[in-house]
């Protein structure tokens, strides 16, 4: 049993960290933060709030995005995780965190995660990306971070949506060290 940070910003594909929250809360301690716009984008894309992810998820520790006095914001408790994940990561909350910005929970925690060295995975949505999105995936790469795209593989032999949420997550779950069975691997 792992302890993990789970963060959901107001990017597309929220999906993503709901599926994320559900195959990582089965076997491991999981703290939640969802930024607003996550909330507005649960709501918009999945007909759900943060009360039905409390309702639906009892054991998941659900962090207010706008507590700095949470034990996340400090390096010597964050180092208690096994990686912070920002699943899906808009490019506002990508731009706060290569730019050192806190202005809420989850770019205090991302910060931590980095000086403190542990993982950090960012999967960054946005169709196409400006100059000023590269670069900020460049400087948190060079910090340290994990960027990875909302973009599934084929290989796999998908028939349904859920197939190719699956295969993103597994991507997600495998750089945060959990091991699943989210996706047929090539050539298995
Ligand atoms: C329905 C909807 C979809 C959005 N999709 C994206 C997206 O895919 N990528 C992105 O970077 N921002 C997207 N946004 C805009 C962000 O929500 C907005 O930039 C917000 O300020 C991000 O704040 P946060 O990073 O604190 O969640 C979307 C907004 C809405 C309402």
């Amino acid at each position: 049993m792992g302890r993990f940070v789970l963060c959901i910003t107001g990017a597309s594909g929220v999906v993503y960290g709901y599926r994320t929250l559900e195959v990582l809360s089965r076997e491991n301690e999981v703290h939640l933060i969802v930024s607003g716009s996550g909330e507005t984008v649960l709501k918009e894309e999945m007909g759900i709030t943060l009360k039905d992810i409390r309702e639906r998820f009892p054991k998941v520790r659900i962090h207010d995005r706008r507590d700095m006095t949470s034990p996340l914001a400090s390096g010597s408790r964050l180092r208690e995780f096994q990686a912070v994940l920002v699943v899906p990561c808009s490019t506002s909350t990508l731009g706060n965190v290569a730019n050192g910005i806190n202005q809420n929970l989850i770019h205090r925690v991302c910060e931590v995660a980095l000086k403190e060295r542990v993982p950090l995975i960012l999967l960054v949505r946005e169709m196409p990306y400006s100059k000023i999105h590269l670069e900020n995936m460049l400087k948190v790469t060079s910090a340290g971070a994990v960027v990875m795209s909302a973009s599934p593989g084929f290989y796999h032999g998908p028939r349904k949506i859920e197939d190719l949420i699956d295969f993103v997550v597994g991507k997600v779950l495998d750089q945060a060290g959990v091991t699943h069975d989210l996706f047929r691997r090539w050539r298995e």
